[in-house]
């Protein structure tokens, strides 16, 4: 059974530009109206300036007016499944809170895992 919100992370994992890493990522966010926001990483070869595929579909779906998150979906081409890096967790965690994250690589393979259990004892606005 196909999942869109996979389906739209992979496609969006073709347009990455991974031009000193070569590792592709696509990622996918649905928001409360099920709208779906897909973004891939974009590198910069100062390195540090790369953008994370998580990070751009958030910012985008934010950008579109996107305010309430259901589930994200990342993919990438690994056998074991690539889980979204350490900055990713904290903007997906502030902007989605304890999200479903639905992991999938190109062959198929596919896991949900909450963020509050990648992500335990969060750093957020809540502490201000
Ligand atoms: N990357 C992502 O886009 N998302 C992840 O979950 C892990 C890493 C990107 C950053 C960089 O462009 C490349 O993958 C290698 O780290």
């Amino acid at each position: 059974m196909t999942d869109p919100l996979i389906d739209a992370a992979i496609r969006a994992r073709e347009n990455a530009r991974a031009d000193f890493s070569k590792f592709k990522v696509g990622a996918a966010v649905q928001d409360d109206t099920g709208r779906i926001h897909a973004g891939c990483n974009v590198e910069n070869a100062t390195y540090g300036l790369t953008v994370c595929a998580e990070r751009v579909a958030i910012f985008k779906a934010i950008s579109e007016g996107a305010r309430k998150f259901v589930r994200v979906a990342v993919v990438a081409d690994t056998g074991d499944l690539t889980p979204p890096c350490g900055a990713c967790r904290q903007i997906l965690w502030e902007f989605c809170g304890d999200v479903e994250i639905a992991l999938a690589n190109l062959a198929g393979k596919t896991e949900t895992i909450r963020l509050g259990t990648l992500f335990p004892r969060a750093f957020d606005a809540s502490f201000l």
